[in-house]
């Protein structure tokens, strides 16, 4: 790309606007111009807004500390700073619905972390490797409100990556998979900052995260559906049950899954060898935020583990292991991604640099 595409960040202040910069600092497309977020961090540096609560390994990229936060709910004030507008701000779904409908009618290309749009059924849920042609929606988009430039699409929950690709790898092997039990140990930066009390916390596990078991049994049927007159129809093929725990681990989501085939079922060594294969189209574009491998499968016993296997990838890689027979139904095995990283920011850049590839963002 000859010149940068510049853009902004709404909730550029919390957990996953953090990441988005660190993530950004250096990107070959994209330039961070500006940056928004409450009405108590606007008007202050970025480095004095965050003074307490940076908490990327790394310091503040220099070029962020000195720009001036501005206040997300006022849509004229990036008006002509930036053409793509990631968001991720935390506020209540009414008003983050009414928020970026607003951003994409004033002409910005608007890619979400939040779950508001997420069952809009003409804004398309993107895991790139999977529904790359669900961004063709963007043309009805278009049609049904009139923008011209403006579009809206969103990421999944952060906690179905671990297994959805591993899923998907299998469905275009040609096998049905039409039950699947997960069980999940989410990470404590999912929560966002501060998160749980942390005499909640330790010596503890939650087990329950208010919406996460209904996003997790919902949202994959969008994702796997099809683009039908200018709406997304989901694919209920899989009938899923979801366990969601949180647990005192910083990074880095779990899911345990057993799953189910529908007729032909495939041998042990023939899943891990497609799993190892797989590459979806941001692969086979070479897109700069794309993983390579996406999929890792781990032989030893013991992984994989946040801590050793969340930064696969820059983070944006799906670790899968411990494949085994299941006395229930087929198969079992463990999958893990890094929440913050594929399952936010990063996850929304790859789906940016797909927005790009295709044409949508000039
Ligand atoms: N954490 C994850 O792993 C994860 C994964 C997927 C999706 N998400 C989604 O991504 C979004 C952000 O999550 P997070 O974990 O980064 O949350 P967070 O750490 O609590 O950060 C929230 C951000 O929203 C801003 N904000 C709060 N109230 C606002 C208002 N009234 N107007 C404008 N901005 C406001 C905050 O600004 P101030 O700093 O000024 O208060 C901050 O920048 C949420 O919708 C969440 O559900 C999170």
């Amino acid at each position: 790309m000859e010149k940068k595409l510049k853009v902004g960040v709404l909730g550029a202040t919390g957990m996953v606007g953090q990441n988005y910069l660190r993530l950004l600092a250096n990107h070959p497309w994209f330039e961070v111009v500006y940056l928004a977020a409450s009405p108590n961090s606007a008007g202050k540096k970025y480095k004095d807004a965050v003074a307490g609560r940076w908490h990327m390994k790394g310091d503040i990229p220099e070029q962020f500390k000195n720009l001036v936060v501005q206040d997300a709910g006022i849509v004229s004030k990036a008006i002509g700073k930036c053409q793509l507008m990631f968001s991720a701000v935390e506020m209540d779904k009414k008003s983050i619905l009414a928020l970026e409908l607003e951003y994409a009618a004033k002409g910005f290309a608007v890619v979400s972390n939040n779950s508001a749009h997420r069952s809009t059924d003409d804004v398309p849920v993107m895991v790139p490797e999977i529904n790359p042609e669900h961004l063709d929606i963007i043309l009805d988009q278009r049609k049904k409100y009139g923008w011209r430039k403006g579009l809206l699409a969103v990421k999944p929950n952060c906690s179905i990556q671990s297994y959805m690709i591993p899923l998907f790898a299998l469905m275009k092997a040609g096998y049905v998979i039409d039950k699947m039990i997960v069980t999940t140990l989410q990470a404590l930066s999912g929560a966002g900052y501060p998160g749980p009390a942390a005499i909640d916390l330790v010596d503890n596990v939650l087990p329950y995260i208010s919406g996460e078991e209904e996003k997790s049994e919902v949202e994959p049927a969008k994702i796997f559906g099809k683009v039908r007159n200018g709406k997304i129809v989901p694919d209920n093929t899989i009938k899923i049950s979801a366990h969601c725990n949180r647990v005192a681990v910083t990074d880095g989501h779990i899911a345990c899954c057993s799953i189910h085939f529908k007729g032909k079922k495939p041998k042990e060594e023939e899943i891990i060898k497609i799993w190892r294969g797989f590459e979806g189209l941001p692969q086979k574009l070479k897109l700069p935020s794309a993983p390579v491998p996406v999929m890792i499968y781990r032989d030893e016993i013991d992984r994989p583990q946040p801590q050793k296997d969340r930064d696969a990838g820059n983070g944006q890689a799906i670790t899968v292991g411990r494949l085994r027979k299941c006395n229930v139904f087929d198969y079992r095995f463990v999958g893990l991604h890094h929440n913050t990283v594929r399952g936010a920011a990063g996850g929304s850049i790859l789906t940016a640099e797909l927005l790009v590839t295709k044409g949508y963002l000039k």
